[in-house]
């Protein structure tokens, strides 16, 4: 049984003992607060509860996300600053006004997801794995343009009743410059300064928006619901060594520099002659690494 559920049991049991112990206090507390506000104080305080009672809370603790960003976020600077500044200080806001929106710029590989799951692990203590974290693809999630009223229903109940469960939620959007501007207008609301969105309050929400194909002109932006633009630069071949490192220490292997060079200087780069920048960044260094053992 949730915690939901055992509170919903024992308020319709206390009320119950009440009444027939001869306890009108309840009833005339009811009156005065209206008693078709019972749902929703209900619902308040169950959400409250489930936050008190989450066993996936991590205290958030900004120098624990500078030395994560700092050991495991290569060759971004600007990200890294942003993302430390903009989480650290929205985490410690006390009164936060609108849900914390980023939209992340750049090429594939450039780590993009893997900021998203960096943040997740140092709000979260089952990282990227926790129930809090609601990740949608619009090619996988929203497929069929014909089935476009009932993306939206869902999408706006999907919104709802995981941020009314639980304030401190992660939404992340991936490729959103595939995603249907219906489907968009239907997020906007959950985006901006809205105390309440039918109920439910979003100031404590996390979004992140991932545009695969670089700058969109996205109805979000033009209404200036993304809070920050974060850019992700092209990645060196230094950086996609200190990749095949990190994930060497991932494999369980000894770090071997001189293999990690042989590993990255076997990616492809651009230009072609001067072999600057990598193609696909970091992406699939796990998957060829293997190959070398
Ligand atoms: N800047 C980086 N620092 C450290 N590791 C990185 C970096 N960029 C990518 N990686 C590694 O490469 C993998 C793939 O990167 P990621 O999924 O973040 O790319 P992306 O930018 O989201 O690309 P796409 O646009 O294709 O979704 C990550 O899981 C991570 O292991
Ligand atoms: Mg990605």
């Amino acid at each position: 049984m949730n915690v939901l559920h055992f509170f919903t049991v024992l308020f319709l049991v206390s009320n119950i003992t009440l009444a027939a112990s001869g306890l009108s206090w309840l009833d005339e507390v009811l009156n005065i607060l209206g008693r078709e506000m019972v749902p929703y104080f209900l619902e308040t305080f169950i959400s409250m509860l489930n936050g008190f009672f989450d066993t996936d809370h991590l205290s958030f603790d900004s120098k624990r996300l500078r030395a994560d960003l700092k050991g495991s976020l290569f060759g971004q600077h600007i990200a890294s600053d942003v993302v430390l500044k903009t989480v650290s200080s929205f985490m410690t806001d006390s009164n936060p006004n609108k849900p914390l929106v980023f939209s992340f710029h750049g090429t594939t590989g450039t780590g993009k997801s893997h900021v998203t799951k960096i943040i997740a692990r140092n709000l979260y203590k089952k990282g990227e794995q926790s129930k809090h974290i609601h990740l949608f693809i619009s090619d996988l999630h929203f497929p069929d343009k014909r089935n476009l009223d009932t993306y939206t229903a869902q999408l706006k109940q999907w919104i709802h009743g995981n941020v009314s469960n639980f304030p401190r939620s992660m939404f992340i959007f991936d490729e959103m410059d595939r995603m249907h501007p219906r489907l968009i207008d239907t997020l906007k609301p959950f985006l901006d300064n809205n105390d309440n969105v039918d109920g439910v309050n979003l100031t404590e929400t996390l979004a992140m928006v991932d545009y695969c194909c670089g700058f969109s002109h996205s109805s979000l932006i033009n209404k200036h619901l993304i809070d920050h633009y974060v850019p992700f630069l092209p990645l060196e071949l230094k950086h996609v060594r200190q990749c095949v490192m990190a994930e060497m220490v991932h494999l369980n292997m000894t770090q071997d520099s001189d293999l990690a060079d042989e590993v990255a200087r076997d990616m492809p780069y651009y230009p072609e002659e001067e072999r600057i920048y990598a193609f696909k960044g970091c992406k699939s260094v796990r998957q060829k690494l293997p190959l070398y053992k």
